[in-house]
Order: C-alpha cells, then structure tokens, then sequence
C-alpha cells in the first residue's frame, strides 16, 4: 500500500488550493484512471505530476469547467494483476468474507446479487473451490462489456451477469431477496446520500440472514462510520469491519436481521459519479 501512496504527495504539492482534489476510491493512481476537462488525457499513461500540471492548466484555462472524472473501468482491474497491489489485498479480504458468508447459508440454493460487479473476481472464483459454491445462484450486474465478457467467461451455470445498470432497482426483479449481497467498489463512487440510499436499501435486497459485503476507502473524510451505521440501522449485524490502516481501503460485512421488505421496482439508488471514457 506503500507503493500506491508515493505518487500522490508531489501532486498534492503542485496543486494551487482552489483546485478540486482528486477523490479515487484508493490512495494514488490507478492505471485506467484519466480526467477529462474535454480533452480526454489517460492518466494510466502519464506520470503522476504531470497529470496534475495538465489538471492544473486546465482549470487555470477554464475556471468554471467542473472536471468530470473518467476511468476506464477494465483498465481499473489491472492492480488486481499484482497480488502485492492495494486492489489485491483488498480482493482477498473480500473473498475472506464472501467465503463466511456461504459458511453461514441455509441448506439449499444460495441467491447471490452482486451490484456494480466488474468481473465477479471477488466471487466467481471462489464457487470451484467452496463447498458450497455449486448451490449459488444468481446475478451479478455490471455496465462495461468488457467486464462482463470477462464474468461471463468466468461464471457457472445459474449465474447470470446482464449488463445493466445496478443504480437501478428494476435490474434487481427476479433476483431477491439475495442470501449473499456484494456492493463492492460502489461507495467511493457514488456520493454519500446514493451509499445511504443503497445502505437503507438492504432489507429490500436480502432474505433473513443475508451476508451483505461492502467496500469503501478510509480516505478523509472518512465515509465508513456513517456507513457502518447505515447498515446497521438497516438491520445488519456487522460480523467484520478489517481496514487496511487509515486512508487505505476498508471491507465491512454483516448478516441482514432487519424485517424484509418487497422491492420497490422503477427506483434510483446511485449514480456513479465518474463516467466512463466516451
Ligand atoms: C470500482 S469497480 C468495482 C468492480 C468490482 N465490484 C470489484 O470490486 O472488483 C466499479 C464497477 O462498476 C461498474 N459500473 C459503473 N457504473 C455502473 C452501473 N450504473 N451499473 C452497473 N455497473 C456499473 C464499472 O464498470 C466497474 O466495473
């Protein structure tokens, strides 16, 4: 994790203070992540100071442009290529807790939602080699086709992986109440009203006794206490909160005891505030 924060100081540095901080979901740059004043420059292909004086010209050439966040949202996988990376120790803390989780299932079939699911690697591979992974059933929703092709080629029978809009409650009929909820990599890109919205959501979402895994970056100001209380006015007893240290990343996981309610189809709980390269 070390290795992920050197780039930000010098940047942080050179920028004048009425510039808008960057907010990534992790410390430091991610190869895929660009900023977009119209220009459409990759950061993942340029050093991190100079993206910050490209970033800095920009808003000095146009004050009022409002940056847009742009991240190649395949290219946003590749940490997860190096098992030393930040992404990677994250993986694992995930897996860690999608395992518990079907450790803790009823006999029976295991109903799995996962929202904004990129390539399922924080479940797919764990259903080969988990006692219980030949009774998941269930969707994983994701956007990019890229990562879908990806989950598709990963993910047995039964699963399916639609590319869809997760921030929408319709994409979500006739795939609850889940057993196993995943809303990983959401938090840090959706604002905090849309991450209490979907917190609040969970007792539309999960059947009693769910596991719900969450992520979200520690980063000031640190979003994870309001959201651990979200969840937990929602109804789900926290089982695990592991960080990896102030401002690095942060895996929560529970279990649903709240009362059930029908899901509200035609309902809008995010929008990812970053856009995908046009
Ligand atoms: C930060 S990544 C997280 C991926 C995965 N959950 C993980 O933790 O490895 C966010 C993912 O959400 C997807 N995404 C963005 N907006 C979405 C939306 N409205 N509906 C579904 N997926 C979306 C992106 O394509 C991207 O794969």
């Amino acid at each position: 994790m070390a290795r992920l924060r050197k780039g930000i100081p010098t940047g942080r540095r050179a920028r004048p203070r009425q510039v808008p901080r960057l907010r990534f979901g992790f410390r430091g740059s991610l190869p895929g992540l660009r900023w977009s004043d119209g220009g459409g420059l990759a950061a993942g292909t340029i050093p991190e100071t100079d993206r910050v004086a490209i970033e800095t010209a920009a808003i000095k050439r146009a004050p009022s442009v409002r940056l847009a966040a742009v991240t190649d949202w395949a290219a946003w996988h590749t940490p997860y290529d190096d098992p030393d990376s930040a992404l990677s120790h994250r993986l694992r803390a995930v897996r860690a807790e999608v395992a518990s989780g079907l450790d803790r299932a009823s006999e029976g079939p295991v109903r799995l939602l996962s929202l904004c699911a990129g390539r399922g690697l924080d479940v797919l591979p764990l259903l080969s080699v988990h006692a219980r992974g030949p009774d998941v059933r269930g969707r994983l929703i994701e956007l990019d086709a890229r990562n879908v092709e990806v989950s598709r080629s990963l993910a047995p029978d039964g699963i399916e992986v639609p590319r869809a809009d997760a921030g929408s409650t319709d994409t979500y009929i006739d795939a609850v109440p889940a057993d196993l909820l995943l809303l990983c990599g959401i938090f840090g890109n959706i604002s905090d009203e849309d991450v209490a919205r979907t917190a609040g959501a969970v007792p539309q979402l999960c059947a009693p006794g769910a596991t719900v895994v969450w992520t979200r970056s520690t980063h000031a100001p640190d979003l994870t206490p309001a959201v651990r209380k979200w969840f937990a006015e929602a109804g789900v007893v926290e089982t695990a909160f592991v960080t990896e240290g102030a401002g690095g990343w942060a895996v929560g996981a529970g279990t649903f005891h709240g009362q059930p309610q029908p899901l509200v189809p035609g309902c809008r709980l995010f929008t990812f505030t970053r856009r995908p390269p046009a």
